[in-house]
């Protein structure tokens, strides 16, 4: 180990010693915080591979931190979605420390697929995120509570379909039994692309404070058409994904679009999907409307909207959130 010293320790931020893989290189010089008064010196140089002996030796001197320069930050963020899925399987990652590295990484991923919305490389990207969601979810069983407490409270496009993505796989398994991987990356991929036919409405419709006119509103409408036809022209999507990217602003009555369906003509997936989408909506600040209490959200739903949903679902969704406040700030 050298003894070069980062200046300040505010260049610098902790990472989880369980995100350096043995036997991968992550392209960014990594530090330690040793002695007394603690300084940080450089552990290993981008490019060193990280060894197994190595990190069992920082785990016997207590390390569960390394620290990565912020100036290196895009390096390392590039890193971690690389080995995503292999960091969500280690056994000293913690179950928040997961969570929030899915969190966070589908949010990045999310941001470049609005901006990219057609690329083949933007599209695989999504999918290894959502595989490693569905890792946590399945691996941790407080993950959907520790996600609740650092989603985003303002309401973005991209941060929407991350939150959906997230309640919709944890409620398939809860309310519906839905417990193969295979499926729930199936599902988990929906609702992470089922707003993607937004990135093609223009943003002074979908950020308008106030209400929209008609010719506006046809225009929101053709989102989920405009996404499955968008997504098919990169990949081919199961149809359970493509369900919930075009079925979820069905509503139980008929009332919904694109299709006008009612009742049990909407897969049941998709129900779900309609639920979580509308109560996702409500907990996030809008434009034109503060964010909701959970609470609030889903009494308004059985109140004020109950023909929109299954009552059923929608009855096991509230009992599922139900002893929980989720996402409410301290
Ligand atoms: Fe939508
Ligand atoms: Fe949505």
């Amino acid at each position: 180990m050298t003894t070069q010293a980062v200046e300040a320790s505010s260049e610098v931020f902790p990472i989880p010693l369980a995100i350096m893989q043995p036997g991968t290189v992550a392209p960014v010089n990594i530090y330690i915080r040793i002695g007394r008064p603690p300084v940080m010196s450089l552990y290993k140089t981008a490019q060193t591979p990280l060894s197994e002996e190595v990190r069992e030796r920082l785990l016997e001197r207590g390390v569960s931190e390394l620290y990565v320069r912020r100036e290196d930050e895009g390096h390392y963020l590039d890193y971690v979605e690389r080995n995503i899925e292999d960091i969500i399987r280690d056994e000293l990652l913690p179950a928040e420390q997961a969570c929030r590295l899915v969190y966070k990484g589908s949010s990045r991923v999310m941001i470049d697929v609005f901006e990219n919305p057609r690329s083949g490389r933007n599209m695989k990207r999504v999918q290894k995120m959502v595989g490693a969601m569905v890792l946590s979810i399945m691996k941790h069983h407080d993950a959907l509570w520790h996600i609740a407490a650092m989603a985003a409270h303002d309401y973005y496009t991209y941060t929407h379909c991350v939150n959906v993505s997230v309640f919709l796989v944890a409620a398939s398994r809860e309310l519906l039994g839905i417990e193969d991987e295979k499926s729930l990356r199936r599902i988990g991929l929906g609702g992470m692309l089922h707003d993607i036919g937004k990135s093609q409405v223009p943003d002074e419709i979908l950020n308008k404070p106030g209400k929209l006119d008609a010719e506006e509103f046809d225009r929101i409408k053709e989102h989920p058409l405009v996404g499955v036809e968008l997504v098919n022209g990169i990949t081919k999507l199961s149809r359970v994904s493509e369900g919930i990217v075009r079925g979820h602003h069905e509503h139980f009555d008929g009332s919904g679009y694109p299709d006008g369906l009612s009742g049990e003509r909407i897969g049941r997936l998709v129900r779900l999907s309609t639920i979580v989408d509308v109560y996702d909506a409500l907990t996030t600040r809008r434009a034109y409307a503060d964010a909701r209490k959970p609470f609030e959200a889903l009494e308004l739903m059985l109140t004020k909207m109950p023909e929109q949903f299954d009552r059923t679902l929608l009855e096991g969704f509230v009992r599922f959130l139900g002893p929980r406040e989720v996402g409410v700030e301290a």
